[in-house]
């Protein structure tokens, strides 16, 4: 089939590819020219395992293409993929602005009948809005259909998740285009990677509800690791004990410094807008942003109580993006605690294995070095966090570590290591949930 996916950021780049690597003729849109004409040339905006080959191999055989013209895109496909960004606006509803701009488009560009699909993350009855947005500007009279086809991707393993997905969702009202969407999909559909189909309105909900409820996982768990410090118990075990329970589940039970990238915060958020614009008030999903933010700062408070006062202090980071495999760093906690750190006039020395550079454009002319290893960034420090569980990070020199440090206390944002390295190399060292060690 012949596919348009208009917006080349993560979620389009990566379903555009993938739908070319099963089979289809896929053009990749996007309103930035200079991230195409990389992408002609085989350079990626964005870092995602595995994508870079995937690319080249389906350029090369003609499959995928990229293009800034999105008139010539639209008259020639049959299914248009909307797969814009829909950042939060001041009040944290979706702003769909680009999703209002990509449906004019094929209001005036199509010259033949389109299934026209959301991918972008959008709130209920957007596939209404996009309707009544493609009627208001068609020039010639096509028949077209509106599919939500939410997308569940996750950063660092998008290609996976893509080709051999949980579920595939789509949401429509209208019988032939669902069967027309399944056979879109059918080459990776089976028992273990159903299709799942839906009215649109369902769909659009599914996505939300979907991120709503991991992140509630992640608060949950953060706020249970909270307790275990103050009871003295060790949240490593609890997890464990509640997610052997298959009701329960192992995944999402990881106590850490909260959740960030560009999708949970942005949907709970989102979410909670969208709710009360129907008259529901999530309370549920308060608790869990409030949660959240606070968890940002738990490492924060640790190191206060070390160093009441941290003024001329060289603190180390060692990661900065969301999460590991990805160099996303959008609402990551690296973020607020770089920015508090700084606020409390602190000397920073951080490392990233990929994100060193977009977090230096969002801090230009501050107190920071970017180190070009971790070890590096830990040379003449007073407290090293760790912020990302990049794997880098799990078996370190920890007698390297605290020769380099001018005091050895390590704060673990993410629970990488086991408390029994505080004795074993003299370091004093701070988790989540878990009894903090103090040797000296
Ligand atoms: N990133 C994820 O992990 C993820 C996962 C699931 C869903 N989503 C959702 O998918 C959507 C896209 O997310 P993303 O992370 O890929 O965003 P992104 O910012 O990385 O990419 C969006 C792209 O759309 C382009 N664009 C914007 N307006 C355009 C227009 N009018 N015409 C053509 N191109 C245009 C931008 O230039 C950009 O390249 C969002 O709604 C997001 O919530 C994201």
């Amino acid at each position: 089939m012949n596919i348009a996916v208009i917006g080349t950021g993560y979620v389009g780049l990566v379903t555009g590819t993938c739908f070319a690597e099963i089979g289809h003729n896929v053009i990749c849109v996007d309103k930035d020219k200079s991230k195409i004409d990389n992408l002609k040339k085989g350079s990626l905006p964005i870092y995602e395992p595995g994508l870079e080959e995937l690319v080249a191999r389906n350029t090369k055989n003609s499959r995928l293409s990229f293009t800034a013209d999105i008139k010539k895109a639209i008259e020639k496909s049959e299914i248009i993929f909307l797969a814009v960004g829909t950042p939060p606006e001041k009040d944290y509803k979706a702003d769909l602005s680009a999703v209002r701009s990509v449906a004019a488009s094929i209001g005036h560009y199509a010259n033949s009948n389109k299934i026209v699909v959301t991918k972008s993350t959008v709130p209920v009855g957007t596939g209404d809005l996009i309707a009544d947005i493609i009627k208001k500007n068609s020039k010639k009279p096509f028949q077209f259909s509106i599919v939500s086809n939410p997308e569940f991707l996750r950063e660092g393993n998008a290609i996976q998740d893509f080709l051999e997905p949980d579920r595939i969702v789509v949401g429509t009202d209208d019988k032939k285009t669902g069967a027309i969407m399944k056979e879109l999909y059918l080459p990776i559909i089976d028992d273990e990677h159903p299709f799942i189909l839906t009215d649109l309105r369902s769909a659009e909900v599914i996505k939300y509800a979907a991120n709503a409820f991991l992140a509630t996982k992640i608060s949950f768990i953060n706020e249970i690791a909270n307790f275990c410090q103050k009871a003295n118990a060790d949240i490593s075990e609890v997890a464990k004990g509640i997610g052997l329970d298959k009701r329960i589940g192992r995944k999402f039970l990881n106590a850490g410094i909260g959740y960030g990238g560009s999708c949970f915060p942005k949907d709970v958020r989102a979410l909670i807008q969208t709710g009360k614009e129907h008259g529901h008030s999530f309370h549920l999903l308060d608790a869990v942003e409030k949660v959240n933010d606070l968890q940002k700062e738990i490492l924060l408070e640790k190191l206060f109580k070390i160093y009441p006062e941290i003024t001329g202090k060289t603190i180390s980071i060692w990661g900065l993006s969301f999460k590991p495999n990805t160099d996303d760093i959008r609402e990551a906690p690296s973020i607020v605690l770089i920015r508090k750190l700084l606020e409390n006039g602190a000397k920073i020395r951080a490392f990233d294995p990929i994100s060193n550079e977009s977090v230096k454009q969002k801090f230009p002319g501050e107190n920071i070095h970017f180190a070009s290893n971790p070890y590096e960034a830990t040379e003449g420090s007073s407290a090293l966090l760790i912020l990302t569980e990049w794997d880098e990070f799990r078996s370190p020199d920890f007698a390297k570590i605290k020769k380099l440090m001018k005091e050895p206390h390590i704060l673990d944002g993410r629970n990488l290591h086991h408390p029994s390295i505080a004795s074993k190399h003299q370091i004093n060292y701070y988790s989540i949930g878990r009894k903090d060690i103090i040797i000296s």
